[in-house]
């Protein structure tokens, strides 16, 4: 589904004329990266960040300690891991950690798994990640203030065995509203944006965790998108090579590289081998508008240009018969019907966290959900501690994700096999159209 998709009807396509700066001044910066062992200490705190070109203002944000995006966290699948986050904010908050299979009580969610880590305290999150992958991490409090202020990071798991490149490069990717001397304008939960496509950044730009790359050598990049509304259709330069894994998920066969669709949350790997000076534009009406570049420093004549080969299978249980199909219609928004919900966003007449789950299911069982989108709108939908197939239209077994678009109008199928017990919240990773009221919640016992 990531490719050929009418990018038009997904309302995502930008005008490049909303953009301050040149496409050349968008730079490359390096993400912290910290050491094993897997016990981290992640303050969340207040940081001035560089993030229109040199020479313009710098942007008071929000980060973990000290940096924007938050440090990497790399730990072995299977390998225990400790986070101690420490709450350095005015406010409360609450971490997150995307797309992990973990035990429910560490999945950060306030009202649902916890509560909200009060200023100063520190609350120690411990899970073991079952899957090796491309995660993220990000507040999961206020979100839609929080993590379009700067509270999200990379979490990398790595296979038992990596696979042979040699350069491993996470691209996170994200967009700011910001006025030219660099201030980010706050205006996060107005109402007209969060009826429409959610507040969205007119300045964007990729972060790169690495930038030493040679003609020839075979690169694993890991692409996450972690703004907080906008789908971005990325095309990638420079390069030859194949797409791996989605959402985390290794792909059994892996495919060509072609242009990319990541909706908020979303993540890509490719395995390339770079040709010449790799490009990371976002695909706009008028010219591609550059989010990241690398310049080669030389050439690796030593690899050889194989064939690549798949990531390790995932090892996630195939569906079975499902013993419930549900069905979650997203309403509302401007444009769209009337609903019974007191938000401006709803699923299936409710909006906001009801008392009683969407969804109860026995632990281990298959489910099917027709997920029908009913508004003018894109919604990115996401489950908590589970990932689940889309199902194609013609019924045939897609992909694995933790994050499906669904564009205005249509709808798809998801199986999933709900195997991880506890309280897990499903809703639009739009972050605004979340705050609007399009959340809920299944029940895993
Ligand atoms: Cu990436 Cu409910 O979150
Ligand atoms: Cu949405």
């Amino acid at each position: 589904t990531i490719v050929n998709t009418d990018m038009a009807k997904l309302g995502i396509i930008m005008n490049r004329r909303h953009f301050l700066g040149s496409a050349a001044a968008a730079a490359i910066v390096p993400c912290g990266v910290l050491a094993a062992p897997a016990r981290y200490q992640l303050r969340a705190e207040p940081v001035i960040k560089q993030i229109l070109p040199p020479g313009d203002g710098a942007t008071r944000m929000l980060g973990f300690n000290g940096s924007m995006p938050g440090p990497e966290l790399r730990v072995r699948r299977g390998q225990p891991l400790t986070v101690a986050v420490e709450n350095g904010l005015e406010d409360g908050t609450a971490i997150h950690w995307h797309g992990i299979r973990l035990d429910n009580r560490m999945d950060g969610v306030p009202m649902l798994t916890q509560k909200t880590i009060p200023p100063k305290a520190t609350h120690t999150y411990s899970f073991v990640p079952p899957d090796a992958g491309t995660f993220w991490y990000h507040s999961h409090y206020l979100s839609h203030e929080q993590v379009a202020l700067g509270m999200m990071g990379p979490l990398i798991i790595e296979e038992d065995t990596p696979p042979d490149v040699d350069r491993d490069i996470t691209v996170l990717i994200s967009d700011w509203m910001m006025q030219e001397d660099g201030t980010l304008v706050g205006d996060f939960a107005n109402r007209h944006s969060v009826a429409h496509g959610g507040y969205m950044g007119n300045y964007a730009k990729a972060f790169l965790s690495g930038q030493d790359v040679q003609i020839g050598d075979r690169v694993r990049f890991r692409l996450i998108n972690a703004a907080t509304n906008r789908i971005f259709p990325v095309t990638v330069g420079g390069v030859s090579g194949q797409i791996v894994a989605l959402d985390g998920m290794a792909l059994a066969t892996p495919r060509p590289l072609s242009d990319l669709i990541l909706a908020p949350a979303q993540r890509v790997d490719l395995i390339v081998d770079v040709t010449g000076r790799v490009t990371f534009d976002m695909i706009t009406r008028q010219d591609p508008y550059l989010l990241a570049e690398l310049v080669p420093v030389g050439t690796n004549a030593n690899r050889t240009q194989a064939p690549v080969p798949p990531l390790p299978p995932h090892g996630l249980p195939q569906p079975a018969e499902p013993a419930q199909h549900l069905t979650l219609t997203m309403m509302g928004g401007a444009m769209g019907g009337r609903h019974g919900g007191d938000n401006i966003w709803a699923f299936n007449n409710v909006s906001d966290l009801p008392a009683d789950p969407f969804g109860t299911f026995t632990q281990g069982e298959t489910a099917r959900i027709t997920l029908v989108n009913d508004t003018s709108f894109a919604h990115g939908i996401h489950l908590h501690g589970h990932h689940f197939f889309e199902v194609g239209p013609d019924g045939a077994l897609g992909d694995l994700r933790d994050t499906t678009l669904v564009s205005a109008g249509e709808s798809r199928d998801i199986l999933c096999v709900f195997d991880n017990p506890g309280k897990w919240l499903l809703h639009c990773h739009m972050l605004s159209h979340q705050v609007g009221g399009m959340k809920t919640w299944v029940s895993v016992a």
